[in-house]
């Protein structure tokens, strides 16, 4: 392998941090590398040509009181493919909030875990005053360049998704919504189009937009909700977008006071907003279903009148407090995926009679579902999903479900390894929906490293086809996306 390190950075933590999310598969790196020649066990596909990026939360400096994986600053690895041979990046996201707390020297903002009134600078974004968007949530290409977004709303970033070089924020050409983007904006692979939205504190609490294939804000418009909700995320079809009033927000009262709580009200239903993809507002069509909260959706297509939408149902969207816990391990309990009771979910909305059903796809617990992208928004067959460990947050390996048969294939990474969001990279030529790899990037705590691994998606318990090394083990965090296709020739 040879590297080149791009920039070090000095960390302000601990050298012997124990925070359960700063230490272990979390442990955050300091160094920028630009990697090629990597050591390849097995062999990198000719026909694997696109990019893989991460997005992770990578923390350099103490919190100002409490630290939550959710406020580390956002840092993107990449790694490209093409002739079979790889190229590895990793750079931190240089938001305005990190560049100016590394200028500081200090936290300047609030965590979500602290009260707002703690930030230390009086600039601030997206959905909560006295935080920093730190960009680090989620990560997507459109137009050929990857942007990093963040779960509260804020800034995109942008960045050449074969080099990671930084190229700014994105602007909208000056209509860049006030109220920010929140993260898992959502690419149409086949429209070229990007779907995205917003939500706050006020009214009317929640908008929908789509940028189009040249790249211009082409429509904007209200979502109404009956007040400030807490949505992560949203889905599409052919010719619909999905929005979603999950019964899970800042408890009203508290939020009056300045103080915000997350609170789960089974007493409310979960509202659906099925809006035609460039309607108004008033055409969006609401559907009730039984209370819970969805971190994130699957995949949505139509079938005749009705729209079918899969996600992750949550049983206990608020777990239990246990009073034997300390503060922050009850509250890393929103954190484990088991605690909340993920599980693959079918919703049904029939836009002719307004009835909407759902059941239960799997019973295993599940969460992180990704589709091979040139079946977003159509009938599909194939999910690959996270397959979480129990107590934290973090990914023992990936499950096939196949949603025709109900057949679940559990690729389960030797204990001590995690995975990341794993993607589905169709093949150059493909001529199946699971014809072509799946990659992840792995934490193995055992070989005190990380490597990106190359799985066959129609076999995917098959060796793997390829072990790539990389230069330093990475830290765990959220999203990841594939960008299929070659490099443009300028780059
Ligand atoms: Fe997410």
């Amino acid at each position: 392998m040879k590297t080149q390190i791009h920039q070090r950075f000095e960390s302000g933590l601990p050298s012997d941090d124990d925070h359960p999310y700063r230490s272990g598969a979390w442990r955050p790196q300091q160094t920028e590398y630009d990697a090629w020649d990597l050591d390849v066990v097995g062999e990198i596909p000719d026909d694997l040509v696109g990019v893989y990026l991460r997005n992770t939360e990578n923390p350099l400096l103490p919190p100002v009181q409490r630290y939550h994986p959710f406020d580390g600053d956002g840092m993107l690895h990449s790694i490209s493919f093409a002739d079979g041979e790889a190229r590895y990046h990793n750079r931190f996201v240089r938001t305005d909030g990190f560049v100016a707390e590394r200028q500081a020297g200090e936290s300047l903002w609030a965590g979500i875990a602290e009260n707002p009134k703690l930030a230390k600078s009086d600039r601030g974004w997206g959905v909560r005053p006295g935080m920093k968007d730190a960009s680090s949530t989620d990560v997507v290409v459109h137009r050929g360049v990857a942007l990093s977004s963040f779960w509260l709303c804020g800034d995109l970033y942008r960045f050449d998704p074969w080099t990671l070089e930084a190229l700014g924020k994105e602007e909208l050409g000056g209509r860049f919504p006030a109220e920010g983007i929140s993260a898992h904006a959502k690419i149409d692979e086949r429209s070229g189009e990007m779907l995205f939205f917003n939500y706050g504190t006020q009214a009317p609490y929640m908008h929908y937009g789509v940028v189009d294939e040249r790249g211009e804000l082409a429509h904007y418009i209200d979502v109404p909700l009956p007040g400030p909700r807490l949505p992560h995320d949203m889905a599409f079809t052919e010719n619909f977008a999905i929005v979603n009033d999950c019964p899970m927000f800042w408890d009203p009262d508290a939020l009056r006071n300045g103080h915000y709580a997350t609170r789960f009200f089974p007493d409310l239903p979960t509202r659906f907003g099925v809006i035609p993809r460039r309607g108004a507002s008033h055409e969006i069509r609401w559907f009730e279903a039984a209370p819970t909260f969805v971190l994130h959706w699957i995949n949505a297509f139509e079938e005749g009148d009705e729209i079918v939408l899969d996600g992750f149902f949550q049983s206990t969207p608020s777990p239990e407090i246990l009073p034997e816990l300390s503060f922050d391990q009850n509250l890393f309990r929103y954190l484990d995926l088991h605690a909340m009771g993920a599980r693959p979910h079918r919703w049904r909305f029939n836009l002719a009679t307004g009835e909407c059903r759902e059941e239960s796809l799997s019973d295993r617990i599940m969460e992180f579902g990704m589709i091979n992208g040139q079946y977003g928004g159509r009938p599909y067959r194939y999910s690959y999903n996270a397959l979480p460990a129990e107590g934290w947050f973090g990914f023992e390996g990936v499950v096939k479900q196949d949603l025709a048969t109900g057949r679940e294939e559990v690729v389960r990474l030797p204990k001590g390894v995690y995975a990341s969001e794993t993607v589905m990279a169709p093949r150059l030529g493909s001529a199946a929906e699971d014809d072509g790899y799946l990659i992840t990037f792995t934490m193995d705590m055992n070989e005190n490293r990380s490597e990106c691994l190359v799985l066959d998606a129609a076999a995917p318990n098959d060796e793997p086809i390829a072990r790539i090394a990389l230069p330093e083990r990475m830290a765990s965090g959220t999203h990841a996306c594939w960008l299929p296709g070659s490099a443009p020739t300028s780059s």
